[in-house]
Parts: C-alpha cells; sequence; structure tokens
C-alpha cells in the first residue's frame, strides 16, 4: 500500500522541485514561473506551502500567502498542482483540506482563489468537492499572459471564489459528506446550442431571470475545442456577460454539476443594502 503524507515545506531541495512541478502540470514558459527565492520569503511571512508525498516521493503542492479583501483577512491560494501522473487519485482535495486545517490553526476563516471559468473539472473541485461559493468575475485578470489564457489570444478572465473555512457546510465535507446537487427549479440562463456532439456554441445569454436558482451551462471539456479559439471565446463572452450581470445583483455561484452536461449553479442571496439596477 502506498504511504501518503502532506507536509509543510521547509527550504531545501524540495522547493527547488516546487519549480518542476509547476513545469510539468502547466507547461509554462520560465517567466510564468514562480521561483524558488519567492518561496523562501513566503514561508517566512505566513504563507502556508504543504506538499503531498507518495512513497516519498513530492506528488503536488498547495501555496497561499496572506491576504486582505474588503479588510477581511484571507490566505489566498494561488498554486494548486498534482504531477500529471498522480492526478485523479484524491491528492488535490488532500491538499486542500490540509490546508484547510492550517489555516484554522492560524485564525483565519477565509480562503480565496482564483480559477478560469471555462475549466469543468476545477469547477467541480472548487464549488462541490470543496464548497467554495464564486463571489465576483475578474474579467482579463491577469491580462495578456499567453501562458494563462485558456485558448490562444482569449482573455485570461477569471472567477473569485470565497472559501468560508468555519461554515458548517464546509466542516461536513471535510468530514466526506457527500453534498447533494440540488437541481430542481433551476431556471437555464445559459446553455449549449444544440444537443448534438461536437463542437457546440452557446445560446444567447438570458438576462431577465429573477428565479432563486439559475443553471448556467459551460461545455464538459472545453479543451476539446483548442483548435478553435472562435467557439471557446464564444463561450468565454457569454459568461462574461452572463456571470457579471448575475453576479452583481445579489446571486452567488454555489455548486456545480459534472456529468454529460455541466452546469453552475447560481443561487439569489439576500444582500443587506443591495439594490436590484433594472
Ligand atoms: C486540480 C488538481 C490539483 C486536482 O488534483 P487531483 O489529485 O487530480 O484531484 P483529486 O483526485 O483530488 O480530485 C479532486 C476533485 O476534483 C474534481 N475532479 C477530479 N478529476 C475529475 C474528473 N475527471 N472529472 C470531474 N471532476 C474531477 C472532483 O471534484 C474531485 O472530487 P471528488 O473526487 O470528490 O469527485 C490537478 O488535477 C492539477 O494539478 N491540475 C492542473 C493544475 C490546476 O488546474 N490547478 C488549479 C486548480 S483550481
Amino acid at each position: 500500500m502506498e504511504n501518503i503524507k502532506i507536509e509543510s515545506l521547509r527550504p531545501g531541495p524540495d522547493l527547488e522541485k516546487l519549480v518542476k512541478i509547476q513545469k510539468a502540470v502547466w507547461k509554462h514558459k520560465d517567466i510564468d514561473l514562480t521561483p524558488v527565492h519567492h518561496f523562501h520569503i513566503s514561508i517566512k511571512t505566513g504563507s502556508i506551502l504543504l506538499g503531498v508525498y507518495v512513497d516519498g516521493i513530492l506528488a503536488g503542492f498547495v501555496y497561499s500567502f496572506p491576504a486582505v479583501f474588503a479588510s477581511k483577512w484571507a490566505q489566498h491560494s494561488h498554486l494548486l498542482a498534482v504531477l500529471p501522473e498522480y492526478q485523479g487519485r484524491k491528492l488535490g482535495k488532500m491538499l486542500k483540506w490540509a490546508q484547510r486545517d492550517r489555516a484554522l490553526e492560524l485564525g483565519y476563516d477565509l480562503v480565496t482563489w482564483t480559477f478560469d471559468p471555462l475549466q469543468s473539472r476545477n469547477a467541480n473541485l472548487n464549488l462541490h468537492t470543496l464548497g467554495a461559493e464564486v463571489k465576483s468575475y475578474l474579467p482579463d485578470f491577469y491580462g495578456d499572459t499567453a501562458s494563462l489564457q485558456i485558448a490562444q489570444g482569449l482573455r485570461t478572465d477569471r472567477l473569485f471564489v470565497e472559501w468560508k473555512i468555519k461554515e458548517d457546510r464546509v466542516a461536513c465535507l471535510s468530514g466526506g459528506e457527500i453534498k447533494n446537487r440540488d437541481t430542481t427549479e433551476l431556471a437555464l440562463a445559459l446553455e449549449r446550442s444544440s444537443l448534438e456532439d461536437g463542437p457546440f456554441h452557446p445560446s444567447k445569454p438570458c438576462l431577465s431571470l429573477n428565479a432563486g436558482r439559475l443553471g448556467v451551462e459551460i461545455p464538459r471539456d472545453i479543451f476539446r475545442f483548442g483548435s478553435l479559439p472562435g467557439i471557446v471565446g464564444q463561450w468565454q463572452n457569454a459568461l462574461k456577460i452572463l456571470l457579471e450581470h448575475y453576479l452583481s445583483r445579489g446571486y452567488r455561484g454555489v455548486d456545480f454539476v459534472f456529468g454529460e452536461r455541466c452546469f453552475y449553479i447560481l443561487e439569489k442571496r439576500v444582500m443587506s443594502g443591495f439594490k436590484d439596477k433594472k
């Protein structure tokens, strides 16, 4: 049986392996990698840097640093990576739960991060498995950085998520409780234009809904359209219009359905002092 351990990473040869892991996972150019000296100073200044070891081999890591958003202290989780040959074996999930444990020990109640809204597996991990919530849409967040584009020449749009690590529902998920996906009474704000297999387009975003819960479809595997940046761009634009609209009107992304078809679930929250802009 494999011996799996999660440990805090300290200055030494393992920090150099973090650069190799980034290269293997993201295939980024050197200029886009987080360097060893950055991890050194981060360890000294309140960051959480954890590695997962499988039979003594460093197979992945998670890295977050202290941050302040809207006057609230948080750990902002900037990198989560598992080597391709170790992916799909629960290591990513273990790293995130260990990050939560460490953040709680340090007195935090919030962990934040960003991810590309068109990456369905990550949406599933973040919203369904971990119980984080989508708070806002960040258009072209990293600017014109080719390695962070979902397809060549597109914007680096990101969703900003909040992981409220002290909340009961997150605590239940950490204990292995399975979250039921409630898809009842879901009004569809965006869906694929055709049920045919193949490179399908998004429908026109519907901005006039007022239901308590909305479904927003994305392709199950956007990388299938990799050679067709035009279609990826259509999905990116449709999502931007739609998510900016509803997130600014009190909706939050609260879950994700990963199946033959994939959907974000948005839920309307009552916001104090919030006025509908319509
Ligand atoms: C994202 C990443 C760290 C996940 O690590 P992993 O060890 O492969 O993932 P796990 O086996 O722990 O799975 C964790 C969750 O991810 C999602 N997931 C993983 N594989 C999936 C798949 N094939 N289909 C759908 N969801 C999937 C699920 O929510 C899963 O939770 P579950 O097992 O309870 O269903 C890893 O795939 C990776 O390094 N990807 C590239 C880097 C990256 O995208 N990082 C940013 C993440 S926000």
